[in-house]
């Protein structure tokens, strides 16, 4: 058997499901830094309203959630997916947060594999529930109605409310058995956008999104962006420990060098704040109630967490109900130290300051919407 023949057998599309947990809970999957920490929200030490006068709670795409927080894409199609989603369902429902599903392709191609999907819709009825498919599953197919049927049957799987199309060229790039196929994926992304009733989102997954791509993705009507920025989990560093032991070295350098690629979640934020005129959900290393104050400044309607909702699933439900209680109470705190008394107030009025390194990149790529958020502060 060649080289070749064994990796495929041994990395099929449900191992590749469980390793990609596996690699991002036992090694640190985090690279460089977002640039939140260069933002620094000022407080008002005699704020005129009480914390419990705080209202966190936000409406996206037709429903009331209690912050704006959505369980990022994760995973489903094993049985450790089945259990994850199951936990991360029933914490959305019961927090009233978003939830967006991993990708369903592989219940798409194995009907055994729906189960762990379903999952979502059976513990999170009445929440917002987003689907999700990958670039080359979209770009790849040329008939028309074979494209809508495939998003319409994973929007049902869940019942979602949205359908999400993760971008992720990179990380296409990196897996052994990846398939970096985008050719057509911009005229089938609009194809999608034209046919289906519900609204779609288009994400990356940790590279983050320029104002060139979100340009693109503003001509064919796309409903929101999740910026999956720079500085949280990195498929770069995820893909390095899955071929490690399979791969020569010369090779493996490969993951070293291209670490350097990837544009930071804040600057992928306002550059889609900039050119987007759709909804913004903020993500790529969002750990904190207090970073998800800080993009809410810069034009994002949404916040969206990925891995920290992993690990604490695999710790049991109690521990994501105190995680989300945590951030919660990190939003509602800054927002009572800011004076706002509830989510529009506080991105009209919070003062904030920038580091002057952040206000040069403003200037050079031309963003003024963010140059002027900060400008405008007393
Ligand atoms: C184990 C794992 C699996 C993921 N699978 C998917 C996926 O199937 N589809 C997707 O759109 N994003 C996927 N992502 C990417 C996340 O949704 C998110 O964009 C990325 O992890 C950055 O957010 P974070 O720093 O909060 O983890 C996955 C992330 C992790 C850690």
């Amino acid at each position: 058997m060649s080289e070749r023949d064994h990796v495929e057998r041994n990395f099929t599309i449900f191992s590749r499901k469980d390793d990609h947990i596996i690699a991002s809970l036992i090694h640190n999957v985090d690279l460089g830094s977002t640039w939140l920490e260069k933002v620094y929200i000022i407080t008002d030490s005699a704020p005129e309203i009480d914390l419990s006068d705080v209202d966190t709670s936000v409406n996206f795409l037709g429903k009331k959630l209690s912050m704006p927080l959505i369980i990022g894409a994760l995973t489903g199609g094993t049985e450790l997916g089945l259990k994850i989603n199951k936990i991360l369902a029933r914490v959305a429902e019961k927090c009233r947060l978003g939830i967006c599903c991993g990708s369903q392709r592989i219940a798409l191609e194995n009907e055994f594999a729906r189960e762990s999907f379903k999952v979502i819709r059976e513990e999170a009825p009445t929440t917002l529930k987003i689907a999700n498919i990958g670039a080359p599953q979209v770009a790849l197919e040329r008939n028309e109605k074979k494209l809508v049927d495939m998003c319409l049957q994973a929007i049902d799987m869940i019942d979602a409310d949205a359908l999400a199309i993760h971008l992720n060229p990179l990380q296409e790039c990196l897996q052994y058995e990846g398939e970096p196929t985008f050719r057509n994926l911009i005229s089938n992304i609009e194809l999608i956008v034209k046919s289906l009733k519900v609204p779609i989102i288009v994400k990356e997954v940790g590279y983050g999104i320029s104002r060139i791509t979100a340009r693109k993705l503003a001509k064919i009507g796309v409903t929101a962006i999740e910026v999956a920025g720079r500085g949280g989990t990195s498929f770069t560093i995820i893909e390095k420990y899955r071929v490690k032991d399979i791969i020569d070295r010369e090779l493996l350098y490969l993951y070293d060098t291209l670490s350097e690629l990837g544009i930071p979640t804040l600057l992928s934020l306002c550059e889609v704040y900039e050119e987007f005129p759709g909804k913004i959900i903020a993500s790529g290393g969002i750990r904190t109630g207090i970073d998800i104050a800080k993009t809410l400044i810069f034009g994002a309607d949404m916040a969206a967490i990925a891995r920290p909702f992993l690990e604490k699933a695999l710790e049991g439900f109690e521990k994501v109900l105190k995680y989300v209680e945590r951030i919660s109470r990190e939003l509602r705190i800054v927002m009572f130290l800011t004076n706002s008394k509830n989510i529009e107030e506080f991105k009209r009025e919070a003062n904030i300051i920038v580091e002057p390194s952040i206000l040069e990149v403003f200037k050079i790529r031309g963003l003024t919407k963010c140059l002027s958020r900060v400008m405008k502060c007393t």
